[in-house]
């Protein structure tokens, strides 16, 4: 309960800084000079930005870009889980077409606020923005073709149920294409809780071996993990510092480590719950 209240607080605030003209972000890694947060720039192409509200942009917080690597088709169903102020939902929400639908779902009333507005600034109607949380989803079984997400799932304190309620509300044959931060291979314990720390996981990240294994066991198949985005640790150095980290000491055990990536993977065909 106390992981979620601190995101909530977190994101609700940073939902608030959009409105009032300033940068959305919040991670650790924000607090590097100038608009070069290595984890959340630059994931759009001017395609996509160009298609949403500006305040969609600045309020973008991913660390990766499902709506690029997902296959979305026309008539679809989509839902994006911790959606934030909307920019993965107004972006499917085109894919699908206007015999398609985007939900997102987001537990914080704040981006749920800013998520609204950008939809009625987009002027898109295929689009309805839910609240609760991805522990518990509000929608019925078997009803969504294909869940995205993008950097949500590392801070729940509970992704087992976030991956059982996924293939839950997900049709057999459904997919789930989800940007998430996931470590690989093994790392020490202090120096992966301060890298974390950086990259704003406040719950903890999974490693790529544990990800597999927890939607295995949730019931998916074909799953696969693409890093989209490596993080060495010249880009942390700043934090760490100022943590009092040795950087370069820990640098050797960090390098190729952490990263974004992109989580694919099936409810079998013909699998109801
Ligand atoms: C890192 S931001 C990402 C937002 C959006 N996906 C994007 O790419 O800009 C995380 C979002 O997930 C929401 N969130 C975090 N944990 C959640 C939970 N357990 N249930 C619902 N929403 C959650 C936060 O309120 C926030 O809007």
């Amino acid at each position: 309960m106390e992981i979620k209240e601190v995101v909530r607080e977190k994101y609700g605030q940073a939902a608030l800084r959009v409105h009032s003209g300033g940068s959305s972000c919040c991670g650790a890694a924000s607090a590097m000079d100038g608009c070069c947060d290595p984890i959340t720039s630059n994931l759009y192409d001017s395609a996509q930005t160009g298609a949403v509200p500006e305040e969609a942009v600045l309020a973008s917080l991913g660390c990766g870009n499902p709506t690029a690597l997902a296959e979305l088709k026309a008539g679809e169903t989509v839902l994006d889980l911790g959606s934030g102020g909307g920019i993965d939902v107004l972006l499917s929400a085109r894919r699908v077409g206007p015999t398609g639908k985007a939900y997102g779902l987001d537990m914080t009333d704040e981006m749920l606020a800013l998520a609204r507005e950008n939809q009625r600034k987009a002027g898109v109607a295929n689009v309805e923005f839910l609240k609760g949380e991805i522990e518990q989803i509000p929608l019925p079984d078997n009803s969504v073709d294909v869940i995205i997400s993008n950097c949500v799932i590392n801070l729940s304190a509970d992704k087992d149920r976030v991956l059982g309620e996924a293939f839950r509300v997900l049709k057999p044959g459904g997919r789930f294409a989800v940007s998430d931060v996931v470590t690989r291979g093994e790392v020490p314990e202090e120096v992966r809780q301060n890298m974390l720390m950086w990259v704003g996981c406040i719950a903890g990240a999974l490693g790529d071996d544990q990800y597999v294994a927890k939607l295995a066991r949730a019931g998916f198949e074909g799953i696969d993990i693409e890093p989209t985005r490596v993080y060495n640790i010249e880009e942390a150095r700043t934090f760490l510092s100022g943590q009092g980290v040795d950087v370069d000491a820990i640098a050797p055990q960090v390098e190729g480590k952490f990263m974004s990536a992109f989580i694919r993977a099936t409810k079998p065909a013909g699998m109801q719950v």
